[in-house]
């Protein structure tokens, strides 16, 4: 079994450099499947979530060429299985994004209920209404996804709540379909924008990406031939703005998007953090205890839900009582239990939790409970007195590129063992 084990208190210092984003890079794989072609997707982040990506990819035909570790050349001309490798599909969630590109591409697939972070119930009946209103069935047949149709016919969707799978999935139905699909309601997180710039680069017709209607004007074919570059991860970049703050500490983070950073900025400037913007640099720096503060997660451009952990792990060292309230999962305080093993004062009810700040954590074995839970307890073990070992790492290696090797960079005293 492997585990983490850092010892603290340190605050973190230096430069650190922002790979590209797990939630794009896992929708821009299933949509190279669009096209009948070949093209290059760069600034890949080497996590397992895309590894096991390529590998269903594989398994439906396509060749996959590691030019370097976050670089691939993808030839999807002759995808000749419509049955995907249902087990490696269970394994996350974004597996559901093949539903919509092999719809588009092949009119039939069958994939494997997806899996995930147990952040509660994840239903997916919004992908289904979209797929439906285009025209295909779909079916849920011993816990996999059948989905099928003759034909797909571009029609008008209003999502009843902002969802970022489901406006990406029927955003891929729609690039070949006929005629023009509306999203009405769609989400708006960075990652939808950088999906839809993929495809057009490739040859889609897709406009409104980033506002609340996106309209796809279908096309007949998408012939690729192009190279693309993945967008830089907005919470990689927020995990380390809030590491930053909670160690007191004091980062430079480079390749990011401060203009996707807008609300995690406004939060740090509210609890007492400073933070400067230089071209696509971020300098965070925090010398004092953080003031107390109240957060609610919201869809983009609100406070995101897969920051809430780690800036939770600020507040429980604030100075005073702070609430966060998390509108987006029914259950994503479980982390909770976790820092309050390393001396944390939280309780939390439901969608809700009291932080009562404290002065300090002490090291812990602790279990990291999904990807988001696992960053916050590497930065509370960085911020702890003592020494600290996660386990579940799993969880972690989903969506962090050699995570503790960056925080080594920035002084941290952490190492990865096998017990
Ligand atoms: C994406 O999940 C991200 N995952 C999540 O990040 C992120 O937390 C979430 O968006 C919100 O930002 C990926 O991109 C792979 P949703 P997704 O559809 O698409 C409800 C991480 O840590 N809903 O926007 O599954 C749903 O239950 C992960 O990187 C329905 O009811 O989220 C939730 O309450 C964790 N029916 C809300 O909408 C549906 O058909 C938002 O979910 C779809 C969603």
């Amino acid at each position: 079994m492997e585990k983490l084990v850092i010892t603290g208190p340190t605050p973190l210092k230096g430069e650190i450099f922002v790979s590209g984003a797990k939630n794009s890079a896992v929708a821009i794989l299933p949509a190279t499947l669009l096209i009948d072609g070949i093209c290059t997707i760069k600034n890949l982040p080497n996590i397992s979530d895309v590894r096991i990506t390529c590998e269903i990819l594989e398994g439906l035909g396509a060749k996959i060429n590691w030019i370097d570790k976050n670089t691939i050349e993808v030839d999807t001309r002759d995808i000749n299985n419509t049955i995907a490798p249902i087990d490696l599909t269970r394994k996350f969630r974004a597996s559901y994004y093949l539903i919509g590109s092999m719809l588009g591409r092949k009119k039939e697939i069958e994939v494997g209920l997806p899996g995930g972070c147990n952040l509660g119930a994840r239903p997916i009946d919004q992908h289904i209404k979209g797929f439906e209103a285009l025209g295909a069935k779909v079916e849920i047949i011993s816990g996999n996804v059948c989905a099928r149709a003759e034909k797909l016919i571009g029609n008008t969707v209003y999502m009843d709540m902002v969802s970022v799978g489901a406006t990406i999935n029927i955003m891929l139905a729609g690039v070949l379909a006929e005629g023009t699909t509306i999203i009405d309601n769609a989400a708006k997180e960075p990652h939808i924008v950088d999906i839809a710039n993929f495809l057009n680069t490739m040859g889609a017709d897709i406009r409104g990406a980033g506002t609340d209607t996106i309209k796809i004007n279908g096309v007949t074919k998408l012939k690729g031939g192009q190279t693309y570059s993945v967008v830089p991860d907005q919470i990689e970049a927020g995990t380390f703005m809030l590491g930053a703050v909670a160690s007191r500490g004091d980062l430079i983070i480079k390749n990011c998007v401060p203009e996707h950073l807008e609300c995690i900025t406004a939060k740090i400037l509210e609890i007492g953090g400073n933070v400067e913007i230089n071209g696509d640099s971020i300098h965070v720096w925090c010398d004092t205890k953080p003031n107390k503060a109240n957060v609610k997660t919201l869809p983009y451009p609100g406070f995101p839900t897969d920051l809430q952990p780690q800036i939770g792990v600020v507040l429980s060292l604030a100075d005073g009582t702070s609430i966060i309230n998390e509108s987006i999962w029914e259950s994503r305080f479980q982390y909770t239990n976790e820092l309050n093993k390393m001396g944390a004062k939280i309780t939390a009810q439901g969608k809700s939790a009291i932080f009562e700040g404290v002065d300090n954590l002490y090291g812990a074995s602790v279990y990291s409970t999904d990807l988001r839970a696992g960053a916050a307890l590497i930065i509370a073990g960085v911020c702890a007195t003592g020494t600290t070992e996660i386990y579940n790492l799993h969880h972690i290696d989903r969506g962090y590129e050699n995570i503790e090797e960056k925080f080594r960079l920035l002084g941290a005293n952490i190492e990865r063992i096998i017990e």
